[in-house]
């Protein structure tokens, strides 16, 4: 979807490497694109033109685990599967899990400020990332890599590098709040045959699982098809046109498998649920999982993918892929909509065979005033990147956008720092 011409890729190992590195570039006024993973969804870690990229990739030391607090300090290019493994060994669990964890970095991870399947349980990383190590287009490093979970001295300044996409500084180090690793999880897989049926039970799995739910996700018909035909992945029941899957994660497994059953009873005996299973050993329950998290690479499969990661109010989640979906009618191959429902946050994704501008043209400014008009908000966890970025303003006050260019200025004066991604052209 993106393609830059760079000639230069780095990869620094230390801090210091990281900030002789951009204070030559500012020297020099040399632009360059910082990268994790490049597991990105809007063009945020690819360059557009030549700058330089800065690959985080060698940057991989855990560097402490207290395995009192549960504060995990680390370098930015840890591989979120292998950090979570890593601190697996003291009892602890990354709080964040998405389908991309094999690849992409914690400090990708900050600068998106990720939310993925159990923000749902463990909040957003605003709330768990403690401190932030990063360096500034000058090459001046800015250490607030408190580790503390109060620290109130002053303005919070981490929070300025978490979800700003390398626009602002380079995150080299974190440190973040990890919570004891459950030792019972469950995973229901339910089929639902209206989306009501679906809002109604998301309320009904908090009431019920309360604490202990983990994850609440939800998947339409079109989605699950997609997994099975384009990836050969089997689905545990029948067809239905919705699907969600309900995880609860504790640390007594008869008492969660009783409350697990009492939710479910009631949703079966009530109808909103009509078919179901529960998976509780490792290989069934990543099995299930990969329905949900290979969505997005089965795509792939069908030709070229519109994506869009809206947040929106619960009511109008669903109305918006059934209005698309009728607004396009026969020149695309699929309209379907999944994601994480517990947190209002819709991916509504559309393929046809190849590229085409038509279809583009139809899709957007339509889907941004859409959701602009329910007050949702048009990038809920994958940021605005370069491919999103002239849109912020059906998101964001013309005062806000204001704000966030002064405050570029005063980080990066001379813009090397990613530039033409987050902020709009004008
Ligand atoms: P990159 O893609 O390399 O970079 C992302 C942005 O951060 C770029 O702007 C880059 O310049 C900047 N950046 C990277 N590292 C640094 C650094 N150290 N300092 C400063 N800036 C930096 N996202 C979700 O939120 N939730 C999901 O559930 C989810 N699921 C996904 C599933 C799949 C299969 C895929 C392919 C992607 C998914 N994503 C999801 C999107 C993506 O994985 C996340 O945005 C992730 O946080 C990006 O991490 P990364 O290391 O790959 O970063
Ligand atoms: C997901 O939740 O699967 C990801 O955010 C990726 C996507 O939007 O397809
Ligand atoms: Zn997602």
């Amino acid at each position: 979807m993106v393609r830059g011409a760079s000639s230069v890729l780095l990869k620094p190992k230390t801090t210091e490497e990281v900030s002789a590195i951009l204070s030559y570039c500012n020297q020099h006024k040399l632009a360059v694109c910082p990268q994790g993973g490049n597991t990105g969804l809007v063009g945020g870690s690819v360059p557009v033109f030549d700058e330089v990229i800065i690959s985080m990739a060698l940057m991989n030391q855990v560097e402490s685990v207290d395995s009192w607090s549960g504060v995990v300090v680390c370098q930015s290019g840890c591989v979120l599967e292998a950090l979570d493994q890593h601190v697996a060994e003291h009892g602890l669990m990354v709080p964040l899990d998405l389908g991309a964890k094999g690849s992409c970095h914690i400090g990708g991870n900050v600068s998106t400020n990720a939310g993925g399947l159990r923000l749902l349980r463990y909040g957003s990383l605003h709330g768990s990332v403690l401190g932030v190590e990063a360096v500034l287009a000058s090459g001046e490093v800015i250490d607030c890599l408190s580790t503390m979970k109060k620290d109130n001295t002053g303005y919070d300044l981490k929070h300025l590098f978490i979800g700003s996409e390398g626009t602002l500084g380079i995150v080299t180090k974190l440190a973040i709040n990890c919570p004891p690793r459950p030792t019972a999880v469950n995973l229901a897989f339910l089929g639902l045959q209206s989306f009501d049926d679906v809002l109604q039970t998301f309320r009904d799995a908090k009431s019920k699982l309360g604490e202990i739910l983990s994850s609440c996700e939800f998947i339409d018909r079109s989605s699950l098809e997609c997994v099975e035909e384009n990836l050969k992945l089997k689905s545990p029941i029948e067809p239905h046109p919705y699907y969600m899957l309900i995880e609860t994660s504790g640390s007594n497994g008869d008492h969660d498998e009783e409350k697990l059953n009492t939710f479910l009873e009631y949703v079966m005996t009530s109808g909103q649920v009509t078919d179901g299973t529960v998976a509780t050993e490792p290989s069934r329950i990543q099995h299930i999982w990969s329905l949900r998290e290979r969505i997005a690479e089965s795509l792939i499969a069908d030709g070229y993918t519109y994506k869009y990661d809206i947040s929106i109010p619960l009511p109008h989640f669903y109305k918006m892929v059934e209005d698309m979906r009728e607004h396009l009618g026969s020149s695309i191959i699929r309209c379907c909509g999944y994601g994480h429902i517990g947190d209002g946050n819709l991916h509504l994704n559309i393929t046809s065979k190849e590229y085409e501008k038509e279809i583009l043209s139809r899709i957007e400014p339509t889907i941004f005033e859409w959701t602009a008009r329910v007050k949702g908000s048009i990038s809920a966890e994958h940021g605005l990147g370069f491919k999103k970025r002239n849109y912020i303003h059906f998101s964001k006050s013309d005062g806000a956008i204001g704000l966030m260019k002064q405050m570029k200025k005063i980080m990066d004066p001379n813009g090397i720092l990613n530039p033409y991604k987050v902020l709009p052209d004008n």
